[in-house]
């Protein structure tokens, strides 16, 4: 992805290797700061995924490979590295397949294993870039909910890579941002890579996203999941459910984009993907300020689930396909 610093525009990704070291855009402190953190073992690579110092499916799955790689270089116990990694976060799919990847293909080069899994994660993202944009004209208004860009899969997105693929290709194109409450990944994280690549774009309160639907100011709307399940039910972020129910009663087509490793088929339906309960304070708190009435409780769940009957089609690195055409994924 492009970042615009004082240097100039530079080329990164969201998490990378130096020497044994893992370092990653630490995204908590976007877009105010680019800071930098650098996992030095295992228990480091658990609290950068848990605290979300990265975060996003693609990219847990990339750190959780990266980890895998230390910890074996670093002579850890590996079940124990990966019981501690698997246990950072319980929805994203990648990160369970991401470990289990490694301990099944790390052979005596760790590094280079997980490099080749992380050059794959982006291969695949720039693809369904490629696939995403077929899907995007000129003049096409898109809504996107949460981050699935760079920085939450390594490099280009899943939900922005189709836009930037047709943004690079000339396709005068307008992004509409949720917010994404409580921890504004959309406000913070998409309109950051977006304007680091000036692509027109608009940040929306999360309840905003209805009304311009209904005004048919929207004609797509592209995100990202954690999990697929093998109906084809999805689990993404919190209020991903409410875009797709208003996006079904406006006739907008709602797409999901996804590397085919975040379909998870011994999962069968989207009931039986575990969601993520997070901090109360998450929701409370405004940036550390607090503006609730003391007493007052809050409930924080990070996903929900949109059923396979509100997605129009899964875009992947194999291609767009219906949810009935979910198992073609696997030819
Ligand atoms: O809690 P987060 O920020 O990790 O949630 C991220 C999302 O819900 C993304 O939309 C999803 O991981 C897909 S990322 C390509």
């Amino acid at each position: 992805m492009k970042v615009k610093t004082k240097d100039g525009v530079k080329e990164m990704r969201a998490v990378w290797m130096e020497g044994d070291d893992v370092v990653m855009i630490d995204q908590r402190d976007l877009p105010n700061r680019l800071n930098f953190f650098t996992a030095k073992n295992h228990i480091d690579i658990h609290r950068s995924i848990k605290d979300m110092m990265i975060r996003g499916a693609p990219s847990i799955g990339v750190t959780a490979a990266y980890g895998m790689a230390q910890a074996a270089v670093k002579g850890a116990d590996m079940e124990e590295a990966a019981e501690t990694i698997r246990s950072a976060r319980p929805t994203a799919y990648d990160l369970f397949y991401a470990v289990d990847h490694m301990l099944t293909n790390m052979g005596d080069d760790p590094i280079k294993a997980a490099e080749k899994y992380a050059d794959s994660v982006a291969a695949k993202c720039r693809a369904i870039g490629e696939h995403g944009a077929k899907l995007i004209s000129d003049g096409t208004r898109i809504l996107t909910h949460c981050n699935a860009g760079a920085l939450a899969t390594l490099d280009h997105g899943t939900a922005l890579a189709p836009i930037r693929a047709a943004h690079g290709s000339g396709r005068d194109i307008f992004v509409f941002v949720d917010e994404t409450r409580p921890r504004l990944q959309g406000m913070r994280l998409t309109a950051w890579e977006l304007n680091n690549e000036d692509i027109p774009h608009a940040i929306i309160a999360d309840n905003a996203a209805g009304h311009y639907m209904q005004r048919g100011e929207v004609d797509l709307v592209i995100v990202g999941t954690d999990r697929i399940a093998a109906n084809g039910d999805i689990a993404n972020k919190i209020g991903t459910y409410e875009k797709a129910v208003v996006a079904n009663a406006n006739d907008i087509p709602f797409y999901v984009a996804a590397p085919v490793t975040t379909f998870d088929p011994n999962t069968p339906s989207g009931e039986d993907i575990p969601i993520e309960e997070r901090d109360p304070l998450e929701v409370l708190d405004i940036h550390g300020v607090r503006i609730y009435p003391k007493g007052s409780p809050a409930r924080n769940p990070a996903f929900d689930v949109t059923p396979n009957s509100l997605i129009t089609g899964f875009i992947t690195e194999k291609g767009v396909f219906s949810p009935k055409e979910l198992s073609r994924m696997f030819d």
